[in-house]
């Protein structure tokens, strides 16, 4: 190997042997300016913030203390799942539901694209981990990335920095594993070219190497393709680890819910993307004497503890919610984490006075600056904030933050809420028979697609368990995993599974249901179920309340309505029964027989 003279390549704070020879690989193939080693610091994040604003990506928002405007290129505003890849030896460990290139293929694919693509910009070498840095075995991972925008988000998002790199070496003096994430906007600049506000390159490659643990991303800055740590480690190849040793990676809220009597249950919900997970994270009950505190809004780790019980730990240190719909009124608590500053905000709306706007804010004002950075005024037909806007805010900003949040054992968890985004068939909630029951209704969740991803919005698909982008293996044997997570426990210390939908609509197309803080009268139903308190009619697809069986105290909304929103109505699932069996038959061979025969039940009971 030639050595290159890279500044600040050997400026290295640590000794790790792994990291240090990774580090140097990717310097010398991607030809970098300068390596700087991020150490998470205030005087880093003012350097970089204030480089930022230099370069145009950032505005600094006079309204906010220590937050920032930017907006990204009109074509890189989502996660892109047509690019993204699992990069199995065998693709049939990918499956049918995941893009797969054979792994030295898209090795050697990617190394073209990455040779050079760092020239004229600076290398970012971030050691993170996920999840409490004080667990036993802290989740290690270093992005390195050309993008200063990515450390900023990364520094919000993760326990990052050089308390991460601490722990890089166990107590006895051995070198930690990690996950190398390798990312780059592929841009390189000429010699004396200025940059743009928001370099990308229009070939995007999001891939994952599930037996390697490797990351490389290539050719778009925001969100999920981007910030390495989330949906790529957090998800694709924690699940995959997850699988091998006996845990679960999952696209899940976390919440702590106390009732009058101060009983605590711990509850986690799995949503597809944009589908109201940070809404009901950051839930302020309607109902009298309850509370919620948040501990995560998007991925729970969950491991069985010692007593046989589920635990979840959420990975992230930072929310990345979506803007538009969050106000006062929907989700106060997000409002208050953002208010508090120190928050960066990418492609809404900027006002004339330094702040931020979106649609669901209440009155727009005369004037804004649109995500396009174009003059936007009320009544026209654009958006001034794309519909995938969103705040990347520190969670311990956040007012009702359960204090055991960093707590490396987890929560204990009592149920499981599986829900989608579907106007008709799916009842406002329903309690699946046992373990493997709920697991049928994770697995053949379905909801309509949002902006959250590059493609058309509001078409019906299956979303098992909100985790169709995310599995990092093949969706059948993530099922069977399930499956048998559930054997390994007593059947009364498991969560019990809810399958819940906030989205109903009644034939004007209006909502049926009115959602965000009521959803807590759900989370009550649920919880009483638990404890044998709450009635239930058993239906075809499961235990479901009748309106009285709710708690219904001070609810405006029409009876009617309710009514509508919680009916099993036999011939629209009738009319499920077939899109379930054609996704069943997509999964093909590696389909659990128990989820075949649930199928079976269902159609008896509905005949
Ligand atoms: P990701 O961060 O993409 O994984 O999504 P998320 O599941 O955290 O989505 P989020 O909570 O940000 O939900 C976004 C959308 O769902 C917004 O348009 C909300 O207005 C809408 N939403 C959330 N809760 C409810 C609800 O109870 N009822 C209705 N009608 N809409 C809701
Ligand atoms: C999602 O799309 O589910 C998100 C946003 O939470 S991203 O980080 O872009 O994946
Ligand atoms: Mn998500």
């Amino acid at each position: 190997m030639t050595a290159v003279a890279i500044p600040g390549v050997d400026d290295a704070p640590t000794t790790h042997q792994r990291l240090l020879s990774w580090v140097r690989e990717v310097a010398e193939l991607t030809t970098p300016d300068e390596v700087v080693w991020v150490d998470g610091s205030d005087e880093e994040w003012d350097r970089l913030t204030e480089q930022l604003v230099a370069s145009g990506t950032f505005t600094r928002l006079a309204k906010k203390p220590n937050s920032f405007w930017a907006a990204s290129d009109p074509d890189d505003v989502a996660r892109v799942e047509e690019r993204t890849y699992i990069c199995s030896q065998d693709p049939d460990d990918a499956g049918p539901t995941n893009n797969w290139m054979d792994p030295a293929e898209m090795k050697a694919t990617l190394r073209e694209l990455f040779r050079g693509s760092m020239a004229g910009r600076t290398m970012y070498v971030i050691p993170f981990c996920m999840g409490p840095l004080s667990a036993d075995e802290p989740m290690l991972g270093v992005e390195i990335t050309d993008s200063a925008y990515v450390v900023t988000s990364m520094r919000i998002m993760t326990r990052m920095g050089t308390r991460a790199l601490e722990k890089f070496v166990d107590a006895q003096g051995n070198e930690r594993d990690f996950v190398p994430a390798l990312h780059s906007v592929g841009a390189p600049l000429a010699p004396g070219e200025t940059d743009v506000p928001w370099p990308c390159n229009e070939t995007k490659y999001i891939t994952h190497f599930p037996e390697t643990r490797e990351i490389w991303s290539y050719g778009s800055g925001y969100g999920g393709n981007a910030l390495l740590g989330k949906k790529c480690y957090s998800l694709r190849i924690a699940s995959t680890m997850g699988r091998d040793e006996g845990w679960l990676a999952e696209h899940m809220l976390i919440l702590k819910l106390i009732s009058p009597e101060n009983k605590v249950h711990y509850v986690a919900a799995a949503f597809p993307s944009a589908c109201g997970k940070t809404n009901l994270a950051m839930l302020e009950p309607t109902i009298p004497g309850w509370k919620v505190e948040t501990l995560g809004d998007d991925i729970a780790w969950m491991r069985f503890g010692e007593d046989g019980r589920l635990y979840a730990v959420n990975p992230e240190a930072g929310f990345f919610g979506v803007a538009p719909g969050t106000d006062y009124h929907t989700n106060p608590n997000a409002m208050r984490t953002i208010e508090r500053g120190n928050s960066l905000f990418t492609n809404v709306a900027l006002t004339d006075d330094g702040d931020i706007w979106w649609e669901g804010m209440g009155e727009p004002p005369a004037h804004l600056t649109s995500w396009k950075k174009q003059d936007w005024a009320p009544g026209g037909e654009e958006l001034s904030s794309h519909p995938n806007s969103r705040y990347c805010t520190p969670m311990d900003q956040c007012p009702i933050l359960a204090p055991e949040w960093d707590d490396p054992k987890g929560v204990p968890i009592s149920a499981i809420f599986f829900g989608g985004r579907r106007a008709t068939t799916i009842p406002l909630v329903t309690e699946s028979r046992d373990w493997q029951h709920g697991t049928f209704m994770g697995a053949t969740l379905s909801s309509e697609t949002t902006a959250a991803a590059k493609g058309k919005v509001g078409v019906v698909r299956r979303d098992p368990m909100a985790m169709l982008p995310f599995i990092g293996y093949h969706a059948g044997d993530y099922f069977q995993h399930w499956i048998d997570t559930g054997k390994r426990a007593d059947a009364t210390k498991l969560p019990k599974i809810f399958y819940v939908n906030w989205f109903r609509r009644g034939e004007d197309k209006r909502f049926l249901w009115p959602g965000f803080g009521e959803n807590s009268r759900v989370l009550k139903w649920a919880i009483e179920r638990l404890e044998g308190t709450a009635a239930a009619r058993e239906t075809a697809i499961g235990y479901v309340p009748s309106a009285d069986d709710l708690d219904l105290t001070g609810l405006e909304t029409d009876r009617a309505d309710l009514e509508a929103a919680l009916a099993v109505d036999v011939e629209e699932w009738r009319a499920e029964v077939p899109m379930i069996e054609e996704w069943f038959d997509k999964i093909g061979e590696k389909l659990p027989s128990s989820l075949r025969a649930e199928l079976e039940v269902l159609r008896q009971r509905l005949a």
